[in-house]
């Protein structure tokens, strides 16, 4: 019985979609975004920077923020929590990058100061992305980078010191050439595949 109704309801959704088909105007739905509209939503940030906002911010100024509005989820330190992955990382954390059991946080893993700024700025807090500054993301951004020793707690970041700091992962990534990949047999990987 309710697979019939199911069915039935299948038939005419697909009669209606053919019906569509064969009339697909469009007129008068929608418009065109305007310019401050696309802006608004255009807010990707290029590895060189391309895109950061007037600014500025250091990692003192984003201490008292970290624990109001991050700590819950990533740990008053950045190490991490029960809900937020683990975000500050040390040199220790750095040198698992090459073994079995990576310790994959944004300042060990992540080749660009930059992509931090862009995922604070669009997506943290969790459900309030959007929600900060300018300068509390610059801030934010400066903290995490000072608790893993990559800055000082003094250093002004902005649109144009950030994309200056030299992460430590910056090579780690794409190897100038094939043959630098690390041995690939040596990592259990089989056909390019790797466990
Ligand atoms: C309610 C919990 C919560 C709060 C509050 C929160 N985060 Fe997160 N954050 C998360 C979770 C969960 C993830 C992992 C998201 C995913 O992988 O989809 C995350 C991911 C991140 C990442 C990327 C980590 C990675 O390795 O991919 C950064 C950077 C980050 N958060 C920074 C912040 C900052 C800065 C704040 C404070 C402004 C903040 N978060 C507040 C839960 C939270």
């Amino acid at each position: 019985m309710r697979f019939s109704k199911l069915l039935a309801v299948g038939v005419a959704l697909a009669s209606a979609a053919a019906a569509q088909a064969q009339t697909p105007s469009y007129k008068n739905v929608g418009r065109a975004p305007t310019k401050q509209e696309i802006e608004a939503v255009d807010i990707s940030i290029g590895p060189e920077g391309k895109g950061l906002p007037v600014g500025s911010g250091t990692a003192k100024d984003g201490a008292p923020l970290f624990l109001a509005k991050c700590a819950v989820c990533h740990g008053t330190d950045a190490r991490g929590g029960k809900i937020g992955t683990q975000l500050a990382a040390s040199k220790a954390d750095f040198d698992t990058l090459t073994t079995m059991k990576p310790v994959r946080a944004v300042a060990d893993y992540w080749p660009y100061a930059t992509m931090i700024w862009d995922y604070i700025n669009r997506a943290m807090p969790r459900h309030q992305g959007g929600s900060l500054t300018p300068n509390e993301v610059y801030s934010l951004t400066a903290f995490i980078l000072y608790k893993s020793d990559i800055v000082q707690e003094g250093d002004v970041l902005d649109a144009k010191t950030l994309p200056k700091v030299q992460m430590p992962n910056r090579n780690g990534f794409v190897p100038a050439k094939f043959e630098d990949i690390p041995d690939e047999h040596k990592r259990g990987c089989t056909q390019g595949v790797c466990p």
